[in-house]
C-alpha cells in the first residue's frame, strides 16, 4: 500500500470547520469530519447526481448532508440513538411555512408549570428545576404537532437548547456537573428554532434520496449486495470507543421527549472476541475485539459495494500505555483480507501521544484509507 503525507488535509477530517457551517453546526460532535472532506472524496470517486454513497458510521450526518448538497443519494447508519436522530433531522426535507406555523403555535401558549415527579435522576442533576419545567411544558406543546417530521425538528431544537442551559460539561467520555446561572430555556429555544429555520431557508440542496437508520455496521443485511458506488466513513477510533457516554444527558432527554431505542452496539465491546485476528501481534484485548468487529464491518462494506466501487475511511491510530497501535495499517490489512485492494494511505494528522500526560509514548497518526473493490 502506498503512503502519502498530506497534512494540509488535516483540518478537513476534524469537526472544526463545521462550527461555522449552517445545519452542520446544529449539534456539536467532536468526532465528526467536515463536508469538504466528503466533497473531496465524492469528486475523487467521480460521484455525481443519481449515484449512491454509504456511511455505515454516519455520526451526525456529515456525509449525508454533503451528499445532499451534491445531489448524491446516501444511506447513513449509526448505532447511537442520539446520532441517528440528529442525522435524520438534519437531512430531511422541510416545508418552511409549516415549520413557521408550528413555531407560532409552540410559542403561543402561556407557560404552565408541570409536575417534575418521576423525572429521571440524571436530568435532575443536569438541569435547574426551572429548565426542567420548561422542558416538560414544551414537551407537551411539541406533542400536539401531528406531523412527525415537524415534531422531530422541534425536539432536536429543544434538546440542543436544553444542553445550552444545562449544568453538564463534557470532559472526554466523562460528564461533570457545575451549577451556573443560565438564561431562560424558552428564550434559547425560540432563538434556536429561528436559527434552524434560517439555515434551512439558505440551504442549497439538490433533489436526491437520503436514508438514515439506527443500526449496526457489522450487520447490514437490510442493504442489497452491490448496491452502492462508494463508501465514505470514519469508524469509531480504537481508544475512544466509549466517547458516546458523553451523550448520556441528550439520550435521556430524547427518551423523555419521544422515547427512543437505546440498544447500542459498540465495536470492541465484547472483549472475548477477536482472539483469531492478528494472532502474531501482541495487541491489548480491546484492540483484538475491535479489529474482529472491524473485519465484520469491512466485509459488509465490501459486499454492498459494486464492482469497481471505492471506499474512503478516516482512521486514527490507537494510543495505549505500552505503545501506539497502528489501526490504519491494520485496518488496511483487514480490508485486503476481505477482498479490497488497499490503494493508498494518506496521512493527514500526527499527534505526540503521552502517558500520564508527560511520558512520551510515540506519534499517533490519523489517515485516510482509500480502498477499491
Ligand atoms: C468517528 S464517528 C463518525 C462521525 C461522522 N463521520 C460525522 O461526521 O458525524 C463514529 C460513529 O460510529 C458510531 N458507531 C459505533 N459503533 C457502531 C456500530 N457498531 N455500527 C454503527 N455505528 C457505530 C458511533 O456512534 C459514532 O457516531
Amino acid at each position: 500500500m502506498k503512503t502519502e503525507e498530506r497534512y494540509d488535509l488535516g483540518k478537513l477530517v476534524t469537526y472544526k470547520p463545521n462550527k461555522r457551517l449552517p445545519i452542520y453546526n446544529w449539534f456539536r460532535f467532536k468526532e465528526a469530519f467536515s463536508p469538504n472532506f466528503v466533497k473531496l472524496m465524492l469528486s475523487q470517486f467521480d460521484l455525481h447526481e443519481g449515484t449512491w454513497v454509504l456511511d455505515p458510521f454516519c455520526g451526525v450526518g456529515t456525509t449525508l448532508l454533503a451528499s445532499k448538497e451534491r445531489g448524491v443519494n446516501a444511506v447513513g447508519i449509526d448505532a447511537h440513538p442520539v446520532c441517528s436522530f440528529v442525522s435524520k433531522v438534519k437531512t430531511r426535507d422541510y416545508h418552511l411555512e409549516t415549520l413557521k406555523e408550528s413555531k407560532r403555535d409552540v410559542f403561543s401558549r402561556r407557560f404552565e408549570k408541570l409536575d417534575l415527579k418521576g423525572i429521571d435522576p440524571l436530568l435532575r442533576k443536569a438541569f435547574s428545576s426551572y429548565a426542567l419545567e420548561d422542558v416538560l411544558f414544551f414537551k407537551s406543546e411539541i406533542g400536539k404537532i401531528k406531523d412527525l417530521v415537524v415534531r422531530d425538528f422541534f425536539v432536536l431544537a429543544l434538546v440542543v437548547s436544553a444542553m445550552r442551559v444545562s449544568y453538564a460539561v463534557k470532559d472526554g467520555a466523562v460528564i461533570r456537573f457545575f451549577k451556573k446561572k443560565h438564561p431562560p430555556l424558552r428564550k434559547v429555544f425560540r432563538t434556536t428554532v429561528k436559527k434552524f429555520i434560517r439555515h434551512l431557508r439558505k440551504a442549497e440542496f439538490k433533489p436526491c434520496e437520503i436514508v438514515v437508520k439506527q443500526g449496526d455496521a457489522r450487520r447490514l443485511d437490510f442493504l442489497e449486495t452491490e448496491s452502492f458506488d462508494s463508501v465514505v466513513t470514519s469508524p469509531p477510533y480504537l481508544n475512544k470507543l466509549e466517547y458516546t457516554r458523553a451523550f448520556d444527558v441528550e439520550e435521556v432527554l430524547l427518551k423523555e421527549l419521544i422515547g427512543i431505542d437505546s440498544t447500542k452496539a459498540y465495536l470492541g465491546a465484547d472483549r472475548e472476541r477477536g482472539q483469531g485476528v492478528f494472532p502474531k501481534l501482541d495487541l491489548p484485548p480491546i484492540a483484538k475485539a475491535y479489529f474482529s468487529d472491524m473485519e465484520l464491518c469491512l466485509r459488509e462494506m465490501y459486499r454492498v459495494l459494486r464492482e469497481g466501487g471505492k471506499a474512503a475511511l478516516v482512521v486514527g491510530q490507537g494510543v495505549f500505555p505500552d505503545g501506539i497501535v497502528e489501526s490504519d495499517v491494520l485496518t488496511a490489512k483487514l480490508a485486503e483480507s476481505v477482498g479490497f485492494n488497499a490503494e493508498k494511505r494518506i496521512v493527514v494528522n500526527k499527534r505526540v501521544a503521552t502517558r500520564e500526560r508527560t511520558v512520551k509514548i510515540g506519534v499517533a497518526l490519523e489517515s485516510i484509507l482509500l480502498l477499491a473493490k
